[in-house]
């Protein structure tokens, strides 16, 4: 072994822990928590309204199953009943609306109703549309057929 290894092992060793030390001696503190900001991240639900989520499947459009669009796009607010969306399931909520029928549905998310952006915000195409409101509504108790997915 020659004589120098141990010297650069030591010195190696230094600068391995230089950034611990030099955190340690207060140069790299963390930031107070930004408690604003941290608020901004936990409440997506709430801001929703304002920015519908963008179509992000890895389905291409138009082969997207209702269940696909749904979790990507109209579960944002469905599913928790944001901004006054009929909850997934709800049959209460459902009720009158299944009694519209699946057309009149379908009119309605293609131009959009009160707080719902016209197809929820997505890029869906109107058969895509229909097969997520009968995802949906199916789950309150509806018995609509839909296209299925290509
Ligand atoms: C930004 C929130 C939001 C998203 C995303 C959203 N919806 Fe809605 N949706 C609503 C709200 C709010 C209502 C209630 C509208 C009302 O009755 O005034 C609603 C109502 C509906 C209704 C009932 C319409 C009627 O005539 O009463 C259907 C069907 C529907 N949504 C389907 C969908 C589908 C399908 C998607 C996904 C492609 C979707 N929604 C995404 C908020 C949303």
């Amino acid at each position: 072994m020659s004589k120098k290894l141990p010297r650069v092992l030591a010195i190696s060793g230094l600068l391995a822990l230089a950034p611990v030390l030099a955190m340690a001696m207060g140069s790299h503190q963390p930031k107070d928590i930004d408690f604003e900001a941290a608020n901004a991240r936990i409440q997506p639900l709430a801001k929703v309204k304002l920015a519908p989520p963008a179509a992000a499947s890895s389905v291409a459009r138009g082969s997207r199953s209702g269940e696909d669009l749904y979790k990507a796009v109209c579960g944002a607010c469905h599913t928790a009943g944001v901004a006054g969306a009929p909850k997934t399931g709800d049959k209460a909520a459902w009720a009158p609306r299944i009694a519209f029928g699946l057309a009149a549905l379908t009119k309605t998310s293609i131009t959009g109703k009160g707080a719902m952006p016209p197809k929820g915000g997505s890029d869906a195409t109107d058969e895509e549309l229909v097969r997520a409101i009968a995802f949906m509504a199916n789950q309150a108790g509806a018995n609509f057929k839909a296209p299925a997915a290509k």
